[in-house]
């Protein structure tokens, strides 16, 4: 192919991943066609007429920064206000009490979670070793992965033999992967996107949680010499119903006498692309916990060193005028005001699909927070495909089709549920 002789084999093997942009180019053809289509492709919150839904108090808040807020650099770790503030964005109420309880974070800005997860690939996986997800996941996981020379396996998203106290959460599929990965690898890393989970709108229940939290632990204190690091990616829980659910979770087993031994190390990946409808600030971080000082102050070197090989420093502007804002009360409850104006865009909008769906016998995969539904299928290109013969426009990925509730506006959900009983009939 053109280019072979100049790109190496990692590069060779990048392929163009358009599927998302392709359909809602479909999408756009067919209203230009004067079709009555509509949208549910988009990954970014809409409004109901179509537009970017923009957090006015967030929009506010930086175009209030003086000039040199824009141009300058940050610190290569994050401006010291933000690394506080993504403390508090990944852990809620439960940081002080941790804090305490002498538990510490480190803490460093990163262009978007995306910065955030590449970080958490390139230093605790080793190259050549396999991450654990869950297997329905965000499609750039694998790339962040690869491009750290590093694989990965999956364990299913809903368990196969109900459990009814953790109906959410595959924990024998889970157990026995990380013990095979455990059996071959000096370290393990997991990657848990909830709650809110991308592309299905899942939420694990809190005895999930903690089951999946106990299970971990458990394997890191079997596994003394296997390094283990969970991941919580946290890209859309600002706008579940339990935004720090796991921080939650992790603080009630803490004081419910849950052992944490020095191989263990949970991690939040921040993203304020839509927490704070800044995409395209790319701002973010990556937060750790762990009993030592020592380890989370090497935690804080490692990864800003990381980062000012990578990408230099993270934009300043979002890190700046963010922490201000939440630095006042009044400030983040006017943030906080606008963040559940567009939760419940989301809300009406989940609630109507769902209503549509089982009125008609459809049957979505379980769905309750951020910007998703999804419903299964072997062929989802074909379910794609049919329901665009009705003028609906979804996103056909591996194991189902993504349906952007963030994208459609409420009364589309008809339409979508119709679209879908004849897709799936
Ligand atoms: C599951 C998930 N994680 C992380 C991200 C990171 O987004 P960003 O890099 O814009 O913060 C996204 C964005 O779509 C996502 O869907």
């Amino acid at each position: 192919m053109s280019g072979d002789n100049l790109l190496n084999v990692a590069g060779i093997a990048k392929e163009g991943s358009d599927t998302i942009f392709s359909w809602f180019a479909r999408y756009q053809n067919a209203k230009k066609e004067g079709k009555d289509a509509v949208n549910g492709t988009v990954g970014a919150l809409l409004e109901d007429d179509g537009s970017l839904a923009v957090n006015k108090v967030v929009d506010a808040a930086i175009r209030e920064s003086p000039p040199i807020e824009f141009s300058a650099y940050a610190p290569l770790a994050g401006l010291p206000d933000f690394l506080d503030l993504c403390k508090t964005l990944a852990f809620g109420d439960a940081r002080n009490t941790l804090e305490d309880l002498g538990f510490n974070f480190s803490s460093t800005a990163s262009p978007g979670g995306s910065g955030a997860l590449f970080l958490a690939a390139n230093n605790f996986l080793e190259r050549g070793q396999t991450a654990l997800l869950r297997d329905r996941y965000w499609g750039p996981y694998k790339g962040f992965l690869q491009n750290n020379g590093q694989d990965y396996v999956t364990w299913p998203l809903i368990p196969k033999n109900k459990d009814s106290s953790h109906p959410h959460f595959a924990r024998e599929e889970f157990e026995s992967q990380l013990e095979m990965l455990c059996s071959k690898q000096n370290k393990v890393m997991v990657w848990l996107n909830d709650p809110a989970h991308n592309p299905t709108g899942l939420s694990m229940t809190p005895n999930g949680r903690s089951v999946c939290l106990n299970s971990f632990v458990n394997s890191a204190i079997k596994n003394e010499d296997v390094g283990h690091t969970l991941l919580i990616d946290s890209a859309y829980s600002l706008y579940a119903d339990e935004p720090h659910a796991w921080a939650d979770t992790i603080l009630e087993e803490i004081e419910n006498g849950l052992m944490w031994p020095e191989n263990l190390l949970i991690c939040v990946a921040v993203s304020l692309s839509k927490s704070h409808t800044i995409y395209g600030l790319r701002t973010g971080g990556l937060v750790c916990l762990h009993p030592d000082k020592e380890v989370t102050d090497r935690l804080n070197t490692v990864m800003s060193v990381t980062g000012r090989q990578t990408w230099s420093a993270t934009p300043r502007v979002g890190q700046y005028s963010i922490s201000k804002m939440h630095s006042t009360p009044e400030g983040g409850d006017a943030w906080g005001v606008e963040r559940d104006r567009l939760k419940e865009l989301l809300d009406t909008r989940r609630k109507s699909l769902i209503e549509e769906c089982n009125n008609r016998g459809v049957s979505l995969n379980p769905t309750m927070d951020g910007f998703f539904a999804w419903i299964e299928s072997d062929d989802s290109v074909k379910i794609a495909e049919r329901c665009a013969e009705h003028d609906v426009y979804l996103v056909p990925l591996s194991g189902g089709v993504r349906i952007g509730l963030c994208a459609l506006a409420a009364n589309d959900m008809p339409k979508v549920a119709e679209a879908l009983k004849i897709a799936m009939g």
